[in-house]
């Protein structure tokens, strides 16, 4: 398992730092096909290749640092997540791990709904043709003027996180003549196994209402007498980069048994349940991700035994994948700069991105794997650590891996697995540019969003 999974596990830098090597993979040159887009490919002059491209061409056309996203993998992913959920159940891709209009268009043409947490990407959403009736509406603190316009757009569910939205959402919606079909977030109370700031399920966090002290049957009390809100069903999200389904086992029996006490309550069988999103996908060779079709399969057994053990009719099943389906899809390529080897320490190899394009190794200690694509070589293994351009030691993209020896200024190196939460939470620190998302498919490139330019930062500064 590596630290993506378990943070309290073993880890490949922790052998690292106890002078035990991990050892190098046998040929660095072979591109492992669980960390890498479906498309790659390494070409007979070692160029490596998304799309029938080379990475070099693609770097003179549209410079590095660069995400290219392999459109056909997005696609079949999408795809793999809607056949296996089937007619019963309703696939979200959540927006937050990155969106775009070609993303958006893309879903509504794999036939998948999506999930929003914001007033920006309910804009991206609907600006890109998205029916609304297809888009959910999360977040712990939408504004009221979210919420107004959420509603007016007329979108197909907002996910209610406290109590106080319970009764803005009634009454924005009442004023506007309106019923919005709302579901409740429940915090179940598991403790998911991933890192601390992005598990959500156990109680000392931010989001939903506890099913604990009777909190989340309250809520529904409250929903279910308010005219302006058509309540239905609940939402469980338990967190991000999980391997393990124990957790949303779980949290489907909580849901279910919730069900069971509202229908015993009130007389409804509310007709929806979501289990949310956070499905772990492989960043380094040691992460073993589940398939869509295994998990459909999981939660749908364990959502018909349970309703089956309350007489309850199955209700609707949706789910809302984000960094699954497009985490894989992506690759970041860098230029390296400087190579600084500290003797008897580690090689640091300075690329021309860093933090600013990836925050999720400084944030999460999350762990990347990286390969030279621009070329093959036999020299021997080097362990480095790769970092960006930033006045931060703490400026790391990915933390221990190994490149050849003979790595040089000019080379182009590659970080797979950054589809997801790389470019959506990219920022401008040290006034870096945001790289371009630039989608690759049939030989053909074409950018998806622009890299920032000098004149993008000085347009906001108005001083
Ligand atoms: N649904 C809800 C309600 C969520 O809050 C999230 C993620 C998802 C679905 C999608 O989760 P996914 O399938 O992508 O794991 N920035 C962090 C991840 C934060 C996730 C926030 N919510 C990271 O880079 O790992």
């Amino acid at each position: 398992m590596s630290r993506n999974a378990h943070p309290a596990g073993p880890r490949h830098g922790d052998v690292y730092t106890e002078g035990h090597y991990a050892a190098p993979p046998a040929d660095l040159n072979v591109l492992d096909e669980k960390v890498w887009a479906r498309t790659i490919d390494r070409n007979d002059d070692g160029v490596v290749t998304i799309g029938g491209l080379e990475v070099t061409r693609l770097a003179e056309e549209f410079g590095t640092p660069a995400y290219f996203l392999d459109e056909a993998d997005f696609r079949a992913r999408c795809r793999a997540w809607s056949d296996a959920f089937g007619q019963n159940a309703d696939v979200f891709y959540a927006g937050k791990a990155f969106l775009s209009r070609a993303i958006v268009r893309w879903l509504q043409e794999e036939g998948l709904n999506l999930d929003v947490c914001s007033g920006g990407e309910l804009t991206t959403a609907l600006d890109a043709g998205m029916p609304a009736e297809r888009i959910a509406f999360h977040g712990n603190n939408k504004t009221p003027e979210e919420i107004e316009r959420a509603i007016r757009a007329g979108v197909g569910r907002i996910v209610l996180d406290s109590f106080q939205e319970i009764v803005r959402v009634a009454h924005i919606a009442q004023s506007l003549g309106k019923r919005q079909p709302v579901l409740i977030r429940v915090t179940v109370g598991v403790e998911a196994h991933t890192h601390e700031f992005i598990a959500t399920a156990h109680e000392d966090q931010k989001f939903g209402i506890a099913l604990a002290g009777g909190l989340a049957a309250e809520a529904v009390r409250r929903a279910l007498k308010l005219d302006g809100l058509e309540l239905l069903g609940i939402h469980s999200h338990i967190g991000s980069q999980i391997f393990d389904m124990a957790g949303f086992e779980v949290s489907a029996r909580r849901v279910v048994q919730l069900l069971a006490e509202i229908r015993d309550e009130h007389g409804v069988e509310l007709p929806e349940i979501d289990l949310g999103g956070g499905l772990g996908i492989a960043y380094t060779s040691d992460d073993d991700p589940r398939e869509p079709q295994e998990i459909a399969k999981a939660l749908g057994e364990i959502v018909t035994r349970e309703c089956e053990s309350s007489s309850l009719r199955s209700p609707r099943i949706s789910v809302e994948p984000g960094r699954a389906i497009v985490g894989p899809t992506a690759f970041t390529l860098y230029e390296v700069g400087t190579i600084k080897p500290l003797e008897g320490l580690r090689t640091y190899v300075s690329v021309d991105g860093g933090m600013s394009d990836n925050i999720r190794t400084a944030l999460y200690d999350a762990e990347y794997t990286v390969a030279l694509v621009s070329r093959t070589s036999t020299a021997e293994p080097m362990l480095v650590r790769v970092v960006g351009k930033h006045c931060e030691s703490g400026d790391i993209v990915v933390k221990d891996a190994f490149l050849p020896a003979d790595l040089a200024p000019g080379d182009l190196i590659a970080v797979p697995a950054t589809g997801a939460y790389c470019r959506s939470m990219a920022s401008n620190y040290n006034h870096a540019l945001r790289p371009p998302v630039v989608a690759v498919r049939d030989g053909e490139a074409r950018v998806i969003v622009r890299r920032e330019t000098e004149e993008d930062l000085l347009r906001l500064d108005v001083g």
